[in-house]
């Protein structure tokens, strides 16, 4: 039975008249309206429960409304509500990036912040092409970094590309991202994968529009893509060709960046030090804030400024967000968020590996960290997606009380990414929910 009540009804009946209607879906019993939410639940303002398996898209990273998070923010709008990002900066904003400095796998970090992920990118695009004074980019088959123009262009999903393609930066070149469970055209899956797709990012800048390539820029895990771990080795891999070619690596962290991965960055994992390192969501832990970071040695190819900041904007380092940054990154650091996401992950991804072994329709259970999927399938032996199944099971789920995402180019991926702080009781209780719901929709 829709668990979603006359107010989300009639919450819905009036956003349809108001809201650009490519916005939000607006289904019989979906979305629900939240009024309130604390650490892992979730009330709507019908006053039913949920726990929130995506932490609102990955950023509540140490729970909704964290008391300190909450209170740093308060605390903050008593003093000063808005400043002048890039002129008359307020104090706050030199406190979060000396603290961002120390966090930072760099000797001597610059950063320039933005507001969204897509921000944090594009500023990492533009220090690629500042710096190596070439246009091109290469992104990979699958990639996810955001919506604006600049970050579009290196995104890799025609339902957000086609009607804006004639807009888009032509010099950006795909190569196909190693997916062990899914290749893209032309590579092996498994093990195999990580080689195949190095030799074919080799060929990719040896072709047509090579040279002309600055940057290459990825996310470590694949996000939004339905949690694409590479094999090992494939970050290492890039690393090294970068370093050869004389090309920037711009790590997109913006997913996995602050502990969800299982390390404060990904890239750590497999000891590689991105040149740009993009991060958001987690940052904050609910106010709108990113930040594109390297070291001096590469983000001094900006100019100083001479009065005019040539990349900026109006809420640049807005307070209440450095506020609720600063006191967020000491919640993850301070309770070790990110060994508690490796460790808790890890056995949550076991237990959800057995799930999947008892259910055909789940083809593959991927991930690391909290940061997991199920890809969902109509049959194991062809790998077909099932975007309907997975539909089925957000609805479901919500229906039980449990907020779930669904992820993947093909939209049939469940896409759990519960904040850092659930309990492990929470996770096996998700996984029998799962059991459930999979078992009454699937096959
Ligand atoms: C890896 C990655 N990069 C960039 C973005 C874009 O962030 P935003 O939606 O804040 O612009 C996202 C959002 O999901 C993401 O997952």
């Amino acid at each position: 039975m829709s668990k979603r009540g006359p107010r989300s009804d009639a919450l819905a009946r009036r956003l349809a008249r108001v809201e650009s209607r490519n916005v939000t879906w607006l289904g019989d019993s979906f979305p629900v309206f939240w009024e309130a939410a604390s650490g892992c639940h979730v009330v709507d303002v019908d006053g039913s429960e949920y726990v929130d398996l995506t932490a609102g898209f990955a950023v509540a990273a140490c729970g909704h409304g964290h008391p300190r998070v909450v209170r740093a923010i308060r605390e903050q709008a008593g003093r000063l509500v808005h400043g002048m990002g890039d002129v008359h900066p307020p104090a706050i904003k030199v406190e979060l990036l000396e603290r961002l400095a120390e966090l930072l796998p760099y000797d001597e970090p610059r950063v320039v912040l933005g507001v969204t992920g897509s921000d944090a990118v594009e500023a990492a695009l533009k220090t690629a092409a500042l710096a190596t004074g070439r246009p091109g980019v290469v992104a990979f088959s699958g990639a996810y970094h955001g919506l604006g123009y600049g970050a579009l262009s290196v995104t890799d999903r025609s339902l957000f590309r086609a009607p804006f393609e004639p807009q888009l930066n032509p010099a950006v070149l795909r190569a196909p991202f190693p997916h062990p469970y899914r290749p893209p055209a032309g590579l092996p899956g498994g093990p195999a994968a990580g080689p195949a797709a190095l030799e074919a990012l080799e060929e990719l800048l040896d072709g047509p529009g090579g040279d002309a390539v600055g940057a290459v820029v990825l996310e470590p895990i694949q996000g939004r893509g339905g949690e694409v771990v590479p094999p090992a080795g494939f970050l290492p891999g890039v690393r090294d060709l970068c370093r050869e070619r004389d090309l920037l690596l711009v790590a997109d962290e913006i997913y996995t960046g602050f502990g969800r991965a299982g390390a404060r960055f990904a890239v750590e994992a497999e000891g590689v030090v991105p040149d740009l390192l993009c991060v958001g969501k987690a940052l904050s832990g609910g106010m709108p804030i990113s930040a594109c970071a390297g070291p001096a040695s590469v983000m001094d190819a900006w100019p100083a400024s001479g009065g005019e900041a040539i990349h900026t904007s109006t809420f640049l380092g807005h307070p209440l967000a450095c506020a609720a940054a600063l006191a967020s990154l000491e919640v993850l650091e301070e309770e070790g968020l990110a060994a508690r996401a490796r460790e808790v992950g890890g056995r949550w991804l076991d237990e959800l590996r057995r799930l999947g072994e008892a259910h055909p329709c789940v083809g593959d259970v991927r991930g690391r960290g909290l940061a997991i999927g199920l890809d969902l399938v109509r049959d194991p032996g062809t790998r077909e997606p099932d975007p309907e199944l997975a539909r089925r099971v957000v609805l479901d789920a919500l229906d039980e009380g449990w907020l779930v995402l669904v992820g993947g180019p093909d939209g049939n991926v469940l896409s759990l990414t519960p904040p850092l702080v659930i309990e492990e009781a929470l996770l096996t209780e998700a996984t029998s929910m799962l059991d459930r719901v999979l078992a009454a929709a699937g096959f």
